[in-house]
Parts: structure tokens; sequence; C-alpha cells
């Protein structure tokens, strides 16, 4: 994980990097630094425990001048989140300094090697083996930096977006890539780097995603350059940025993730639009029509996620054996690329991912690709490594999702499987054109009745409080709201601390009703749908044994109101496209519990946003 910034130019360095780093701040926060070289060409390196607004106050009183510089926030995997661990890791004459986001898997080899070598290591991290090794070849070859960067780059294996600065080369940001994401935003007379384009678009919209294996040499005053690690040089192309400051702010939330729950009725429609015609007779993806013998003749579809996205896989999946007739498994992606799968060119691979970024993913795509699949994505973020990696896919297009904890990239997930469930089934034939037509009316109606279901954030809101000391919860759903209810005890557990698991409701009388007591709260999933009735008996077993119960029902339900604690009412739907609105009420349930509890609800304690790590 970790977010790395880098300015060269006319500016100060020092508050673009900040600020940028307060973007990125969702790809980790347990430490920050920066590095800066100021008008004397001397190297300034300030680092700090904590998030970046305490790398700030620590930087009060030093010499923060310099118009380059790089910085860094850091989500922990090699050694603990301190000082001396936090980035950037310098060399041992303090002349070159380095950040790093990703892995380098050969890190204790390479320093023994070193150490055989007369160097000394002040910090646990893989990356400081970097830059040690960069200053060993320097210094013994007496190479140019480029050289050393890219020879010690030769030696690494793992995953790398590196920036480097020098003292004896202070107008150059040596910046590289493999299988970490880096872009570099050129202005007139600036340039910036990043790991996402969040902190890069105040300034300019002009972008350059570095490739894997490239190097990137950012001079001052001097176009871009950039090579291959192989010393030949590479294509530019230069994209324009179509995001805007104002989806990366607050807008008057006190958190993200509660203004990312009240976007949804926006995201959705966005989600939606040009998707689906008027008359609601034509459903279209990209990627599907123009592939349609391989979607038509597939012998099998894999969804492939983690996390809050294999949730949004678990419907998928069943919406594609329903609708398009077409097995599908739904397989976590780090499980998926170690158990040596069966996989054929008859098959086609789903990968959902809302960064584009997460390693595992990433990883069962090489592998599906390896074995012959065709690999189709569903990502968030535009021009991420996932959407380039695989063979054609679509996008969610819900904007920035910054809240650590997903909300509206999972409901854009779910719309978006659904909206190729029926495109698929339509290219084969599988579903009338009237289910069609109805289902794809339905989920027009969506961002509708999202905003309908937001008015229940105050009543919500209300009920947290008699929830906010439970020790666990239980949350259960049948058919498509099982996977709803693994949604909503993530999303409880990420972001309260408070232990929740998910359940199908049935599966309660087979070893889960033995934890039911008065101190056990359920969360019951349980719109009109085919299996409402057996629902209803799950929850008279919860109420005869003294547990609570919230329920979420539909609107007019006369049965379940009368049993439940806590009723909350949502529009009806078709029952596979009630998730995407019976999830709204576990988002804000968990919200607000854990603001009640006094979590940090966008930046949880442990987690990222973007899991570039195995
Ligand atoms: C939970 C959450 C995570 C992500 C998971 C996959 O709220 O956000 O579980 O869903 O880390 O991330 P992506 O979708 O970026 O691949």
């Amino acid at each position: 994980m970790c977010g790395i910034v880098g300015y060269i130019g006319v500016q100060q360095a020092f508050p673009i990097l900040t600020k940028g780093l307060h973007r990125l701040e969702y790809r980790g926060y347990d430490s920050a630094g920066v590095a800066l070289i100021n008008t004397e060409n001397r190297l300034n390196i300030y680092k700090s425990h904590g998030k970046v607004s305490e790398l700030e106050r620590f930087c009060e009183s030093k010499d923060i001048s310099g118009t380059i510089g790089i910085a860094h926030t850091r989500w922990a995997t090699h050694g603990e989140p301190n000082d001396t661990n936090a980035h950037p890791h310098f060399s041992t004459d303090r002349r070159i300094a380095i950040v790093h986001n990703g892995t380098i898997e050969n890190y204790t080899v390479l320093k023994q090697v070193l150490e055989q070598h007369g160097c000394v290591f002040d910090s646990d991290t893989d990356t400081e083996v970097v830059v040690k090794l960069i200053e060993y070849v320097y210094r013994s070859t007496g190479c140019s930096l480029l050289n050393a960067v890219r020879e010690a780059l030769e030696q690494v294996v793992g995953a790398y977006a590196i920036a480097v600065i020098s003292a004896d080369a202070p107008d150059t940001i040596i910046a590289a890539r493999k299988s970490s994401p880096l872009v570099i935003g050129i202005a007139d007379g600036e340039t910036f780097l990043a790991s996402d384009a969040s902190p890069i678009i105040e300034h300019t919209n002009q972008v350059v995603y570095l490739r894997d294996n490239e190097i990137a040499i950012i001079k001052r005053g001097e176009p871009l350059q950039v090579i291959t690690n192989k010393n030949e040089p590479s294509t530019i192309d230069i994209q324009t940025l179509r995001m805007s400051v104002s989806q990366l702010e607050k807008g008057g939330y006190p958190h993200f993730m509660l203004k990312e729950i009240f976007e949804q009725p926006n995201t959705l429609f966005d989600c939606i639009r040009g998707r689906i015609s008027a008359d609601g007779t034509k459903v279209q993806l990209s990627g599907i029509e123009d592939n349609a013998s391989r979607f038509i003749n597939a012998k099998r579809i894999v969804l492939v996620a983690c996390g809050t996205s294999w949730h949004a896989g678990l419907i998928g999946g069943r919406l594609i054996e329903e609708l398009a007739r077409i097995p599908a498994r739904v397989e976590y992606a780090s499980e998926f690329r170690y158990a040596n799968p069966v996989i054929s060119s008859d098959d086609i691979v789903i990968a959902i991912s809302q960064s584009g970024e997460t390693a595992d993913t990433l990883a069962a795509i090489k592998l599906a690709k390896e074995r012959g699949a065709f690999v189709y994505g569903v990502c968030n973020v535009v021009g991420s490594s996932i959407a380039r990696a695989t063979d054609t896919g679509t996008y969610i297009h819900v904007g920035p999702e910054i809240g650590v904890a997903s909300t509206k990239a999972f409901t854009g997930q779910v719309t978006v499987l659904t909206m190729m469930a029926l495109a698929i089934a339509q290219l084969k034939g599988t579903i009338s054109p009237d289910a069609l037509r109805s289902t794809a009316q339905s989920i027009c109606k969506i961002p509708s009745q999202i905003k309908q279901t937001l008015k229940l954030n105050d009543k919500i809101e209300q009920l947290s409080r008699t929830y906010t000391y439970v020790h666990n919860f239980l949350y259960l759903g049948r058919g498509y709201n099982y996977p709803t209810a693994l949604e909503g005890a993530l999303k409880l557990k990420e972001i309260s601390y408070i232990h929740a698991e998910g359940y199908p409701a049935a599966e309660m009388k087979h070893g889960p009703i033995a934890l039911i007591d008065k101190e056990l709260p359920t969360v019951f999933i349980a719109p009109k749908d085919e299996l409402h009735e057996k629902v209803v008996s799950n929850i008279q077993q919860v109420k005869a044994r003294g547990g609570s119960v919230i329920a979420i029902v539909t609107a007019g339900d006369e049965i379940i109101p009368s049993m439940a604690d806590h009723v909350l009412e949502i529009p009806s739907s078709p029952e596979c496209l009630s998730p995407i609105i019976a999830s709204i009420p576990l988002q804000l349930l968990a919200y607000h519990i854990a603001v009640m509890k006094g979590c940090d609800v966008d930046m949880p304690r442990n987690l990222a946003k973007s899991v570039t790590v195995e």
C-alpha cells in the first residue's frame, strides 16, 4: 500500500507534497515523511510516526524550503510503524533519498550482501535496502544516479513504485515502477508524481501512467523522459484526466464515508447512464457485444475479487447463473491464485476491483491469462493496473472513493454486474424481452429508491445509540441477500471494531443459534421475496431466545414489524436488485455506530484502501 508524491518546479514543494499526502492517506496512515532539497543543495529529511498532520506539526520549526521533493504516507509491511521505519529512507551519507510503495521480496538476501560490503542499516524496512543498493552502485562505479537506480532495480525482485532524489543532482527526480501504480502530471515548468491522480488533479489534468519496468527521468525545465529498465527509450502517452477536485473533498460532510453513502443516488445514475436504452429493451456494457461469441460460448464464468468486491462478485455470480444460464464460480483472488485452478480458453474470468490495484486480484488475472482464459475487468479507478491488465472490461463510474470502507463502489459493482448478466442473457437469448425490460426499468429506478432509503438516516442514527457498546453482531440474509449480510457485517467490523458475522439465515440453526442471547443483536435482511416466510421463522427463533432484532424489510411488510425490535423499511424492488438498496441502511448503521464509538471511520486502524501487498 502506501502513497508516494513528488514535485519539481517553481513553487515551494512542501505544501504541494503534504497536500498530496493528505489525498493519498487512504492508502496508509501509520507514518509519513518528506525529503526536500533546499537552495544550498542540502537534502533535508523529516519523518514522523502517525498521520500526515503529525508530520506537518513536526516540520513547523524546520527548514522546509525547496522546489524539489518527495514524500510518503505509509502502511507498514516490514517493520513496525515508527519514525525510523517511516519513509523517505536515505543513503549512509544522507545524500540520496527514496520513497517506495510496494514490497521487495528478496530484501533479506540483498541486505546480507550489502552488510558484507560494510553497509549498516537503521530500519527494519525492505525499502532501505534499495536506497543502500543504489548508493553502493553509485559510489563503487562512479556512474550517474540514473544508471545506479537502473542497476539497483535489476537486482530487485518484487513490486515497486519509487521516487529518488539526490543532493548530487538537485534538479532531477528519478521514478520507476513495477506492479505498483505511478502517475506523472505534466504542467508548464512543473512536474508532479503520485501513486494515483488525486494529488495531481488540482495542478494539471495532463498525465502519464508509467508502465511496468519503465523509469522516468524528471528534470527541472526539461521535457519528461521515459526509458525501459533495459535503457531503451519508451513512448510517452499523455492522457487527459476526467476528474474534478470537488470529487476529492468532503463537501460539507463530517466524513468521506458519509459523503459517499449520500452520493449513491448520483453515482448510480452515472453508473447506469447510457447503458440501458430509454425503453428498457437493450442493455449494453463495453466489451460484451464486441466479444459476443466468447460470452455466448463460455463454458463457465469465474469471478475473482477480494473483500467487499468479492461480496459484489457473489451477487454477480448468482445473477449470471440465473439470467444467462452460464455456470458461475466466485473465488477469493488470494485463494484462486494458489489453488492451481482448472481454467481453459472457454472460461471467462471477471476480475472485480474498486482500486484496480489489489495485488491478489492482479495475480489471479495473470494466472487466468496464462491458462488461456479471457479476462474481463470491473474497476472504478480509470487507468488502474487491473483495468490495463485485463483483456477488456468496464468501469463502474462512481467517482473516487476515499473512505476506506467501500460503500458507493459496492453498489456500483453490483449494478454493473446486474447489467452485465442482463447483457449476456440478451445475447444468449436466455431472458424473455418482457423480463429484460422489466428488470432494466427497475434498475433505472434504483437512484430514486436509494434517495428514498437515505431518509432512514436519522432513525438509524437514533437506533445506533442502543448498540454502540455491543461486542458482537450477527447479520443474516438469504439468496441474493446472503452476500448483503456478509457485506453488512464487514462494514461494521472494519470501522467500529465490533465483531460481526454474516451468515445465510437458514444456516443459523446449524450452529450460530447457540450464540443468541439478549447480548447479541441480529440484523436480518428480509425484503419481501420468495424466501420471506422462511426468514420470518428465523426471526421468531431469535426472538424466542431473547435476542434483539433489527430487520430491513420491504415497505408495507405486515408480519416482521410485529416481531422485530427495530424495523427499517426499504422500497420494493425485484429480488435480484434488493441487495443494492438493502446495503444502504447497513452502511449507515455501521457508520453511526462507529462515529458514536469515537472511531476514525475514514481511516480505520490497520487498514488501507488499496491493498497492494500479498
Ligand atoms: C472493505 C473494502 C475492502 C476492499 C478489498 C478489495 O470496505 O473496501 O474489503 O473491497 O480490499 O479492494 P478492491 O476492490 O480495490 O480490489
